[in-house]
């Protein structure tokens, strides 16, 4: 089906940290089994397909140098939030994660953003708050903490939307709800605990609500531009949906970063400059 609806792309900043080091080394994510081989060949791969994707719809992609001893540095959505050019750099829950915070505070500092503060609570970046518009969707129940929330509010100066996550295999908000412009989501209501799942259905009546088979293969964690929308290839009931929306989908194939409990939002970082 063909939709009427025209949707308009904004050209956009990422972060992106190349999976050199990329490994499944620990478990903290139901994902994630240190038994499984991972193919870093492949990741690699899958990951500069992701690069080149983004850049052939004008977006522009920058990168992180990766460090040994921090296999899920890929991740780079863990690493903060950036609104307006403001800086929440992220604290992880895990120590195993915690150099990567180091690792974006310094990149941060370098590239001339300011201000840049870290969280003082848990915050697992844009794993758990998505801007939307002039708001930000925060998640909360297995990383991200409700203080965190508050502090982001009070740091990036946009209000902050709290959700609750309950089924473990959505850890992080950006696995079971994309942001796909200023004023629409895409999202899979039992992530969320009843009062959180009321109040999204109240702020956007008309989301794009996702089945489970496509919440599965972590078809939501997809990255959209306001017209484009990259996205696990395997969630093809959404990008049925995406499509009958005015949405282009753009699907792309993540297998190996998969194995770690990611996809394509959770290697990218949006860098908002204004
Ligand atoms: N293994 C990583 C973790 O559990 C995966 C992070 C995925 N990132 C995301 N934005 N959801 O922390």
């Amino acid at each position: 089906m063909t939709s009427l609806l025209h949707r308009t792309a904004r050209r956009r900043r990422y972060l992106l940290c190349p999976p050199t080091h990329f490994a499944v080394r620990y478990a903290i994510n139901p994902w994630m089994d240190p038994g499984q081989p991972v193919d870093r060949a492949a990741a690699d791969r899958q990951w500069r397909r992701l690069c080149a994707v983004l850049r052939s719809l004008g977006h522009e992609v920058l990168t992180l140098d990766p460090l040994p001893g921090l296999p899920d540095m890929v991740f780079t959505a863990n690493g903060a939030t950036v609104v307006g050019g403001r800086v929440l750099v992220a604290r992880f829950k895990h120590a195993e994660r915690a150099g990567e915070a180091t690792a974006h505070r310094r990149w941060f500092d370098r590239a001339g953003f300011r201000p840049v503060h870290t969280a003082t609570r848990v915050n697992e970046g844009e794993g758990d708050l998505l801007v939307a518009g002039r708001r930000i969707l925060a998640g909360w129940g297995f990383r991200t903490t409700a203080p965190a929330h508050r502090e982001a509010q009070h740091l990036l100066g946009l209000p902050v939307v709290t959700l609750r996550l309950v089924d473990p295999r959505f850890y992080h908000l950006d696995t079971a709800l994309t942001v796909l412009s200023d004023d629409q989501i895409m999202y899979w209501p039992p992530a969320f605990a009843p009062t959180s799942r009321r109040l999204l259905a109240s702020l956007y009546p008309d989301a794009i609500r996702a089945g489970e088979t496509d919440a599965a293969v972590f078809g939501l964690n997809a990255v959209s531009d306001g017209r484009h929308v990259v996205l696990p290839r395997a969630a093809t009931g959404l990008a049925a949906q995406l499509h009958t929306h005015g949405y282009r989908p753009v699907p792309v194939e993540m297998p190996e970063l998969l194995k770690a409990g990611g996809g394509p939002k959770c290697c990218t970082l949006e860098l908002r400059d204004a």
